[in-house]
């Protein structure tokens, strides 16, 4: 990761119902993960949502580092020279949806994904003058995670599945989804016979309807699922 010139953020166009972020983590940005996104992107705007695509490899160009060193002891705030922080503050909190698309690099998330999720670390920090504002608006979103790999075999994505559904638990997420593109060229995933661009384009129509389940003991439950106004439920996991 090294300095480069940033591209410019995107912004919500104010008009839809809810809004739904989607993260494409991939240095290609005409790659798989992006081909996924805007698929998944397009499929919430029909639905009348606002939704917004950010190739990270533009905006999150430094991992993260010990704080100590690079937080401002006038402001307080984080002095790395990118743009995480207006995208963390001015697009992801203010997400009511957010997913994230990486290709399987090594079994895991790509590195540019893993820096951004890293560096959320500096907002929750008791140095961070917002932070109080941040603890209130981080929780209560809804994710989805986006894959793109070369290989069909299942457990090779399961590590990141297993990743997203922790951090989702932390930060109070509802995780309502996994869509995986089988490709290695560019936009490869066109080809893929399961047809991941659709079921991308379904996951973002029913991203703020599905009703994710996660019982616990005392959970109060009907018994039976299906014919309650619980929305779709993801088929689209593989
Ligand atoms: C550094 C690196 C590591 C990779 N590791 C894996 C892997 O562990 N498993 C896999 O299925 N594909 C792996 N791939 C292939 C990519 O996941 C695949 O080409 C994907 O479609 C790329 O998505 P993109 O076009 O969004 O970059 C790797 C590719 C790279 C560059």
């Amino acid at each position: 990761m090294t300095d480069q010139k940033h591209a410019t953020l995107p912004a919500w166009s104010g008009n839809g119902r809810r809004r739904l972020l989607v993260l494409s983590s991939s240095p290609r940005s005409d790659g798989n993960s992006r081909a996924l996104s805007d698929a998944m992107a397009e499929g919430a705007r029909e639905q009348g949502h606002d939704a917004v695509v950010v190739d990270l490899n533009d905006h999150v160009t430094h991992m993260l580092r010990d704080c100590r060193k690079c937080r401002s002891g006038e402001t307080g705030k984080c002095t790395i020279e990118d743009t995480h922080g207006p995208l963390f503050s001015d697009l992801y909190l203010s997400a009511d949806g957010v997913a994230y698309a990486t290709p399987i690099w090594w079994y895991g998330m790509s590195a540019q994904l893993k820096a951004f999720i890293d560096r959320i670390f500096c907002f929750i920090s008791d140095s961070e003058p917002t932070v109080e504002d941040v603890l209130a608006r981080l929780p209560k979103k809804r994710a989805a995670l986006i894959l793109s790999a070369e290989e069909s075999n299942f457990a090779a994505r399961l590590a990141i599945v297993q990743h997203m559904s922790e951090l989702c638990r932390y930060l109070h997420h509802d995780f309502v989804g996994v869509v995986t593109g089988v490709g290695n060229k560019r936009g490869e995933v066109a080809s893929d016979p399961a047809d991941p661009l659709a079921a991308a384009r379904r996951l973002g129509a029913q991203f703020f309807d599905i009703a994710p389940t996660d019982y616990k003991l005392d959970t109060d439950r009907a018994g039976t699922v299906w014919g309650q106004a619980n929305g779709e439920l993801p088929a689209m996991w593989r």
